[in-house]
């Protein structure tokens, strides 16, 4: 069994192009105890450096996957894919780091719930942080919040406007939240989808006999997802506090962020690989199973919409990418076989995000390699504050590295992946764009093998390492903070003197 303690011996990846998200040159990257300790040419290396040939290959930042759920307790289930096998298949696709979710039942408290979740994570095979989310309220949890963010290194709050019934939180508890987060400097994250229309909706379908996977889908259109981004946005307005919507999935919730940024408001959109590359087309097919397969919410939408949120990503109305990888095996999706309600929702993605998107922006024109880095990674590790740390190639930050074959072609398929779940979103996808390796903490854990420019995926050597990721604490008051003092004395009034 592989020594978790061991430090891995330095590691030099020669003869590619880093590709941050500011710039392209050639260098070579040195790593030593876990860091990046030198990029440049010529460089000094010591005795037993390993070295990984990069020659005409991309050197960038390992992936930020901001949005997981492993092991996710959730509609009478639990997520198939843990911290063990999803962080298995993010290192095999390039991702080094992701932020997971503390998701307490409504009533519990939030401090025990993280501590629940730690114990789940001591499994990840690369770093992690967590989101928190709120999904009730009282003194103990604004008590809590506030140990979570000075003693735990949390820095962002979720908040769900969906899940009525059960995580949904009503307007009240919604604001007292934005506004115990501000207090502490934390970034507050939505799931934007108004949940009572959601609820209506699901009725409706019911009601008309709409029992099969459709019924998701025709069951909250993109006006559920407008109006919460809206509330939303809104709230944060108000308060003055800075917001991140989680998974915006629609053109019409994206041109509310696109409101808000320009009337100088400080929010953030996050997009999903499958959104940006999979419509509703999905859940109208003849196999049934397939079509449960791709219950999540919010759902996938008409066409257009993807290419809608790609365009956002390369405008800079979308900030950042991730998965929402949460994972149910075919028999636990057929727990709603006969009512789409009682699908557990969510899909995969975490292992091919990467390769996903770089076929998609990259390959296919919509953006360059910088901008590819700063939406996968960098722009998460900022926002998020994990910057420097992690998003970029520089000395001194982990050395979380993903080398990509920006030439090289994979066909994704269920048969390949090194997730554990049953059912691959993009089954039967060529793309171009293969992480070729993948470094993590220094570590060389995944090599792809390529030939004729064609990478056979299950035959990729990983060596990963069960319980090595660590925990990432994150500082509050990080880069969303910056302007907010000077705009709360700019909205500060005072009372009219008036003659008497
Ligand atoms: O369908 C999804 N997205 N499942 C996970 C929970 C959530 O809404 O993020
Ligand atoms: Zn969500
Ligand atoms: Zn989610
Ligand atoms: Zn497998």
């Amino acid at each position: 069994m592989a020594d978790t303690t061991a430090p891995a011996p330095p590691l030099l990846i020669s003869g590619g192009d880093v590709v941050n998200a500011d710039q392209t040159f050639r260098a070579d990257v040195l790593c030593v105890d876990g860091v990046i300790a030198a990029v440049g040419l010529d460089l000094d290396v010591p005795e037993g450096t390993q070295v990984v040939d990069a020659t005409g290959l991309l050197v960038m930042p390992g992936g930020v996957d901001t949005h997981t759920h492993c092991r996710l307790p959730f509609m009478s289930t639990v997520a198939i894919d843990d911290f063990e096998t999803g962080t298995r298949g993010a290192l095999c696709g390039g991702t080094t780091s992701i932020i997971d979710f503390v998701i307490p039942s409504p009533g519990q408290s939030i401090l025990a719930a993280f501590d629940q979740w730690q114990e789940w994570a001591a499994d990840a095979q690369c770093d992690f942080g967590f989101h928190v989310a709120i999904t009730w309220w009282s003194d103990q949890v604004e008590e809590e919040m506030g140990i979570l963010t000075r003693e735990r290194g949390v820095a962002s709050f979720k908040h769900f406007l969906a899940y009525k019934g059960a995580l949904m939180l009503d307007d009240e508890a919604l604001y007292n939240s934005f506004t115990r987060a501000k207090e502490l400097g934390a970034l507050c994250t939505v799931h934007a989808e108004n949940g009572e229309m959601v609820y209506r909706g699901q009725m409706k379908m019911l009601e008309a006999g709409i029992t099969g996977p459709e019924g998701h889908p025709w069951s909250r259109p993109v006006e559920c997802e407008a109006e919460a981004t809206d509330r939303a946005l809104r709230t944060g307005e108000f308060i003055n506090t800075p917001v991140y919507i989680v998974h915006v999935s629609c053109k019409e919730a994206m041109d509310v962020v696109a409101r808000a940024k320009a009337a100088g408001q400080v929010c953030y959109a996050e997009v999903l690989a499958g959104h940006a590359t999979i419509d509703d087309s999905v859940y109208f097919q003849e196999d049934k199973r397939a079509a449960m397969h791709y219950v999540m919410s919010p759902p996938f939408r008409p066409a257009g919409n993807p290419d809608a949120l790609i365009n956002a990503l390369a405008a800079g109305v979308a900030d950042t990418t991730a998965t929402d990888n949460c994972t149910f095996c075919t028999e636990q999706k057929s727990m709603g076989a006969d009512d789409f309600t009682k699908i557990p929702n969510g899909t995969a993605g975490i292992e091919d995000r990467m390769s996903v998107l770089f076929d998609r922006m990259v390959v296919q024109g919509a953006i360059d390699v910088n901008k590819f880095v700063a939406v996968t990674s960098t722009n998460a590790a900022r926002i998020f504050n994990m910057y420097p740390r992690k998003g970029v190639i520089a000395v001194g930050s982990d050395a979380d590295i993903c080398v990509m074959d920006p030439n090289a072609k994979r066909v994704i398929s269920v048969n390949t992946h090194h997730v554990k779940v049953d059912f691959n979103p993009w089954e039967g996808r060529e793309v171009t764009g293969v992480p070729a390796f993948t470094v993590c903490a220094g570590r060389l854990v995944w090599k792809a093998v390529i030939a004729d420019g064609v990478a056979d995926w299950a035959a990729g050597e990983f060596s990963g390492v069960k319980g090595s990721g660590r925990y990432i604490e994150r500082p509050c008051f990080g880069l969303p903070f910056e302007t907010v003092p000077v705009t709360d004395k700019l909205r500060e009034k005072q009372p009219i003197q008036r003659a008497e």
